[in-house]
């Protein structure tokens, strides 16, 4: 592993700080890049009042203390900010250690931390909305950054395939038997889940019509639950229809969920009697109005109250809250997390906060283990509205991922009219998807997105294309050079400001992999790999490469090829493609 430049001056920095005033040991250094030098550090700024000294005082002792040969040039500007500049020979070691390495220097910093990401968690029977895939393409992302870190991750579909709708499903195909997606004409097809869809439909329009059908559908939850074997028959033949119509999108998508990884909320339903029993012998849940709850202590109502959680109604009926209980008790005490990462919608932070606080209480959430909820905003359509998916229209996220790749072989063969049809429509296929994955990720996940195709698949700008194409770009490049013996790096060699920019981004790769572990926004990846492109460019506009002299021909060949693997790899990381052409 290759200590980054950011983390080497951050190290030199705080031993500075110490040696000017040792009662500032451990502080921060507070280093960060800079535009004005290489880094910039305000720790004396932040600091001064500590060592009872004007910033600019401080500054000046702790500059005087910093010693370290990757460093060429420290010094104070403005109130008190230290500017320091990197050894042209340091950025060039860099440079040559990460290229020669094909994990890029990375260092393993979420290494045996296991970590279960819920992810996707689509309902049975029903179209899998926009929601779920920004938790798909999002919580893939993150699945791919923790592995890359070395987490052990356990992925978890947390499919919606058991409740009460189930009994009115099961028992209006019993009673129709006609209904399509049974004759097969339609198994593993995308539409088979939108023939669910109008089926489920179909079941709601009698149920809340038919009073008697509304009641034969409640003896058939009943059935379900006591696990009735006709009953149960159609009840797997409904999830696998719908899991095989997920299974399309995902490999579409190519994201890394595997059947083995679902664990859907039927999988708990043994044990919501012993979560509900054991909670309330601890006296974390209470009987309330005939229903078995737990009151918050920590979420109120506007109106003062507290806000419950329903573990099991009144009725007997156990619900989404009290599975979902069962499952977190079950990745603690069986998967043994020490993360847990909830990938869904903001619209769901109560309930999650309302289900670690039931936990904790309850002595099931050990204090190491940390529970996230990797929340997102809603995804609006170019009006501005809540984009929707109209079951049994044309608008599935099937014919949506078509439409996107449909104009993104439009944007390729305009830029490209070389392109013979069979490589742009499997490149189309690369460039389409990774243009929706990379919008999504490439906003801020809290914020609200809009679902705009034409924007997507634009090559200009922070897009996945533009991405991409930088990519190709560079492998166009190196084709050149093919068959030529490896380039070596003469660090002794003089270094062009495009040159260092660029080589500077390219050592922050690993730290910015690491903040994304740490916040869990993919965005900063994006704007990290759209930096390290747009420096590329400006790399490339000002040094020649093949036809450079030597050392300059050697050093930045290889800063192409280290740009080229950490495009390739961020993108990986993103589940989006690096075609070699465009
Ligand atoms: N199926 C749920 C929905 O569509 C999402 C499940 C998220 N995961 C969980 N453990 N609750 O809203």
């Amino acid at each position: 592993m290759t200590r980054s430049l950011l983390m080497e001056v951050s190290r030199a920095v705080a031993d500075g700080i110490a040696a000017a005033d040792p009662a500032l040991t451990g502080a921060d250094p507070l280093v960060r890049p800079s535009d004005r030098a290489d880094f910039q550090s305000g720790a004396a700024l932040a600091l001064a009042r500590r060592a009872g000294l004007p910033p600019g005082e401080l500054a000046a002792r702790v500059a005087a203390e910093v010693s370290t040969s990757t460093l060429a040039d420290v010094r104070v500007s403005g109130p008190g900010f230290l500017e320091l500049t990197v050894a042209p020979d340091a950025v060039w070691r860099r440079v040559a250690g990460r290229a020669s390495r094909a994990d890029l220097g990375v260092s393993p910093s979420e290494a045996g931390r296991r970590t279960v990401i819920d992810y996707s968690a689509p309902n049975i029977a029903k179209e899998m909305h926009v929601g779920h895939l920004r938790s798909t393409i999002i919580g893939d992302c993150l699945a791919r950054v923790l592995g890359r870190l070395g987490a052990e991750v356990v992925r978890q579909n947390h499919l919606g395939d058991w409740g009460t709708q189930f009994g009115m499903l099961i028992q209006y195909l019993d009673e129709h038997p006609e209904a399509a997606w049974r004759h097969g004409e339609l198994a593993g097809d995308v539409s088979s889940v939108s023939a669910l869809n109008g089926l489920y439909r179909a079941a709601r329009a009698r149920f809340d019509a038919d009073s008697a059908f509304a009641d034969r559908s409640r003896a058939r939850v009943v059935a379900l639950q006591s696990g009735d074997p006709a009953t149960v028959a159609v009840w797997q033949e409904i999830v696998a229809e719908s899991e095989a119509s997920f299974r399309q999108l995902y490999d579409r998508l190519d994201v890394l969920l595997t059947p083995s990884d679902s664990a859907g909320e039927s999988f708990y339903n043994d044990r919501l009697g012993e979560v509900v029993d054991e909670l309330t012998k601890a006296g974390v849940a209470v009987v309330s109005d005939g229903a078995v709850v737990v009151f918050s202590a920590d979420e109120q109502r506007p109106d003062g109250a507290p806000v419950p959680l329903i573990l099991r109604k009144r009725d007997g009926g156990y619900g989404y809250d009290t599975t979902d209980l069962a499952t977190l008790r079950h990745r603690v005490s069986e998967l043994h997390a020490d993360r847990i990462l909830y990938v869904v919608d903001a619209r769901q932070a109560l309930h999650f906060r309302l289900v670690a606080e039931t936990a904790r209480r309850a002595g099931w959430l050990p204090d190491g283990v940390e529970v996230a909820h990797v929340s997102f905003g809603t995804v609006l359509g170019p009006d501005g509205r809540p984009f929707r998916t109209r079951a049994g229209d044309t608008v599935t996220l099937g014919s949506l991922l078509d439409a996107a790749v449909g104009r993104a072989r439009a944007v390729l063969t305009e830029k490209n009219p070389s392109l013979d049809l069979a490589e742009a429509s499997r490149i189309a296929e690369l460039t389409g998807i990774g243009a929706v994955k990379y919008a999504e990720l490439s906003t801020s996940r809290t914020k609200d997105y809009t679902f705009d195709i034409d924007r997507m698949v634009s090559f200009a700008g922070n897009t996945g294309g533009y991405l991409q194409y930088a990519h190709a770009r560079i492998a166009a490049i190196l084709r050149r050079a093919e068959g030529e013996p490896d380039a070596v790096v003469d660090v002794t060699a003089g270094l062009h400001p495009a040159e260092r920019a660029l080589g500077l981004a390219l050592d922050g790769f690993g730290d910015t992999l690491a903040d994304v572990a740490a916040t869990l926004e993919p965005h900063r990846l994006c704007t990290y790999l759209y930096d390290t492109a747009r420096a590329f460019t400006d790399f490339y506009e000002a040094c020649p490469v093949l036809t450079a002299a030597e050392p300059e021909r050697g050093n930045r060949l290889t800063l192409c090829r280290l740009t080229a693997a950490t495009l390739r790899e961020g993108l990986g990381l993103l589940g989006i493609a690096a075609p070699e052409r465009m």
